[in-house]
């Protein structure tokens, strides 16, 4: 909990002493340097100035349930389930899961930081508290699993509209569903579906999404990575309205996603694909083959053209482009 205190201090980027901090805690100066260890340890660059004390290199915002509430519109808030802030986590997926048949439809969890962020295929995702968006939303339908081909591929697509809407651009979709910039990667989708084959079943949709990185968690992230402060010029829209704008795509997007399927986010997709006409090596149950992306099938299976130039419907591989 102090480390949350500790983090509300000085998010506005200014200096504050450990002497202030302890005396506004009520602890020691010793206990406020751990608290500071704990942060940095996390990822965070909190800097000491001397006597002038601790900052942070940019101010930041912390998240805030009731403005993510307020700013939503009330279209939007009637419909949601919970919609719950909270300081840690494992992980937002796995709680939304643990709670089962007591979650309600549409409801989305938000962590300042993640103690076992999860990625696909059991990656850990770095979740730094203050930084970045780590959410997961249950969204439940009544059809069973054939009819949520392809909704891994639409949240990419959501995740796009939310961006859209804050006047962030240059971010495209790599299938299945990693929103890229040209620097790396910005936002990962995760879905895990449960409950009956024929229906009903239920989707557990987490997406983190990078506002802030550091040099330190671009070099921890085993990939390249990028955020939204570099897409937007240096800082990042202010987290809260990142939250209430995703927040509001899933909302309306997974609505349409029941009622349309795939079809509806097909041409944003293809208007988005980062892998069309790109040279790829592919590996999976297949073994793994180099072949040129051609878009997406109606259920979201990415399709690829091989050198003797037939198709071939790929439904689960890791893919890389290749170097032209
Ligand atoms: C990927 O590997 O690309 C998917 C990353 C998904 C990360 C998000 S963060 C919120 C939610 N909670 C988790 O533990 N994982 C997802």
């Amino acid at each position: 909990m102090l480390a949350q205190r500790l983090l509300a201090e000085l998010a506005s980027g200014a200096a504050v002493s450990g002497a202030a901090l302890a005396e506004r805690s009520g602890v020691t100066r010793a206990a406020i340097w751990k608290q500071v260890e704990t942060l940095r340890a996390r990822g965070l660059p909190i800097e000491a100035r001397g006597p002038a004390g601790y900052r942070l290199p940019w101010p930041l915002q912390l998240l805030d349930g009731q403005a993510i509430r307020d700013g939503l519109p009330a279209a939007v808030r009637g419909r949601l389930g919970a919609l719950e802030v909270h300081w840690e986590l494992d992980s937002t997926s796995s709680e939304l899961q643990r709670r089962g048949a007591a979650a309600a439809d549409l409801s989305m969890l938000l962590a300042e930081t993640q103690s076992a962020g999860r990625g696909r295929r059991g990656r850990p995702w770095l979740s730094p508290p203050g930084l970045n968006l780590y959410l997961s939303c249950l969204k439940r339908f009544e059809q069973g699993f054939a009819a949520l081909s392809g909704l891994s591929l639409a949240v990419g697509v959501i995740v796009l509209r939310a961006l859209e809407s804050l006047g962030i651009e240059g971010a495209g979709l790599k299938w299945p569903n990693d929103v890229l910039s040209a620097q790396g990667k910005l936002a990962g989708v995760l879905v895990e579906l449960s409950g009956e084959y024929q229906g009903p079943c239920a989707a557990v949709i987490g997406i983190g999404l990078n506002l802030r990185l550091t040099e330190a968690l671009r070099a921890q992230a085993g990939q390249p990575a990028c955020d939204l402060a570099t897409l937007a010029g240096g800082t990042p829209p202010d987290r809260n309205l990142v939250a209430i704008r995703l927040i509001g795509a899933l909302a309306d997007g997974l609505d349409q996603f029941e009622r349309d399927g795939f079809a509806g986010f097909g041409a944003d997709f293809a208007r988005h694909d980062l892998l069309r006409d790109r040279p790829l090596r592919l590996s999976g149950a297949l073994g793994e083959f180099d072949a040129t992306g051609a878009g997406v099938d109606a259920r979201g299976a990415l399709q690829v053209r091989l050198a003797d130039g037939s198709l071939r419907s790929i439904d689960s591989a890791d893919v890389t482009v290749r170097r032209a």
